[in-house]
């Protein structure tokens, strides 16, 4: 009978668990066909007493039903922003109610400079914050080098030295001090609300108002169906990065960023100490910056997040549920552009 019991078991394993495990790596490895099965996984749904809660600065009342495919609301009650849930004309009205100057920071160093700053602001020019005053910031060690591009009224740029860090790594670490300073002085004077982006990708769609908050968080477009348990935040217990197994809410993109001033001084100096505290110590978190603005974002959870349409991997393909990707991430040529 045990011997029976054995069989039974062992049938079991061959034809059905060792295919799911099969099934899971292929997914988690990558191939494309495989990853679009991450899109049966619940994203899970707004709970009707939060949805009658959600508000919002800038977009008037929000129609979190309208994307009952997603979720559109997060379980502290922020507004998860994803295409249909907001009025684009009553954000506009709102932000030019209130005479806002909106802040753009890119960092453009080494060979990112020529291969990707001039599409950058050209596709910015026609997308990022269309009508309103908009400042953008180029941080840069070839001040000289950056490309003239013809801005719309109310629309500048600023160039600001920074030194060329050795390593790719440094470069990305190295932003959040920089912009730490640079928002306790001219910039965070000038603008009202700022957004972080990296360099490496593209406007395709409205990136208006309706992103605005006091703090905004970017869903990574790799992850955002993911369970927990499975997100990359840094597990080394004695980076400043840390998360356990049981924390973190979602994972997000440093690929965007941004927030009023005052909460974006606070974000970066976070960033910054933990990075510094890591180093002290001879760590280095697993994403580098992106760990640490994960480690900030789970003890000061975001005002608004913003839905994968907002910064999106053309690599995943297309998908029904990210209807106009905002921003297109550039194919990595980490190889390339890192040396
Ligand atoms: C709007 O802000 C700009 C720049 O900060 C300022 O010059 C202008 O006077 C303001 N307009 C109104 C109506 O407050
Ligand atoms: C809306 O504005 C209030 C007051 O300025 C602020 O406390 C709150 O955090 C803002 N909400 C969002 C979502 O940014």
């Amino acid at each position: 009978m045990a011997l029976e019991g054995l069989r039974a078991w062992k049938r079991i394993f061959w034809r059905q668990i060792l295919p799911a495990l099969g099934l899971l790596g292929l997914f988690l490895y990558g191939l494309p066909k495989f990853r679009h099965l991450e899109t049966f996984i619940p994203m899970g749904v707004c709970p009707s007493a939060t949805v009658s809660l959600l508000r919002d600065n800038f977009t008037g009342a929000l129609r979190p039903w309208a994307r009952p495919e997603v979720l559109t609301c997060t379980p502290w009650g922020a507004p998860i922003i994803w295409d249909g849930t907001f009025d684009p004309d009553v954000a506009q009205r709102e932000a030019s109610q209130q005479n806002l100057t909106i802040g753009l920071t890119v960092f453009a160093v080494g060979r990112y400079l020529e291969k990707y700053l001039e599409r950058f602001l050209e596709t910015a020019e026609q997308h990022f914050m269309v009508g309103q005053r908009v400042i953008y910031y180029v941080f840069t060690e070839r001040p000289g080098a950056v490309p003239r591009i013809a801005l719309g009224p109310n629309r500048r740029l600023r160039v600001e030295r920074v030194v060329r860090e050795r390593r790719w790594q440094d470069v990305s670490m190295a932003r959040m001090r920089t912009l730490h300073t640079a928002l306790g002085g001219w910039l965070g004077r000038e603008a009202h609300f700022v957004f972080c982006m990296d360099i490496d990708q593209h406007f395709s769609g409205a990136f208006g108002p309706e992103a605005l908050a006091e703090s905004v968080a970017q869903l990574h477009s790799w992850h955002y169906h993911w369970p927990r348990w499975l997100l990359p935040f840094e597990r080394d217990a004695r980076s400043a990065a840390a998360l356990t197994r049981d924390e973190g809410d979602f994972y997000y993109h440093a690929a965007v960023f941004g927030g009023s001033v005052a909460a974006l001084r606070g974000l970066t100096a976070h960033c910054a100490l933990g990075l510094a505290w890591d180093r002290a110590r001879g760590l280095e978190a697993r994403w580098h910056d992106e760990s640490h603005l994960n480690k900030f974002f789970w003890l000061h959870k975001p005002a608004k997040v913003l839905s994968p349409e907002f910064c999106w991997s053309p690599d995943i393909g297309p998908r029904a549920e990210i209807r106009r990707p905002r921003l297109l991430w550039a194919p990595k040529e980490y190889r390339l552009l890192r040396n």
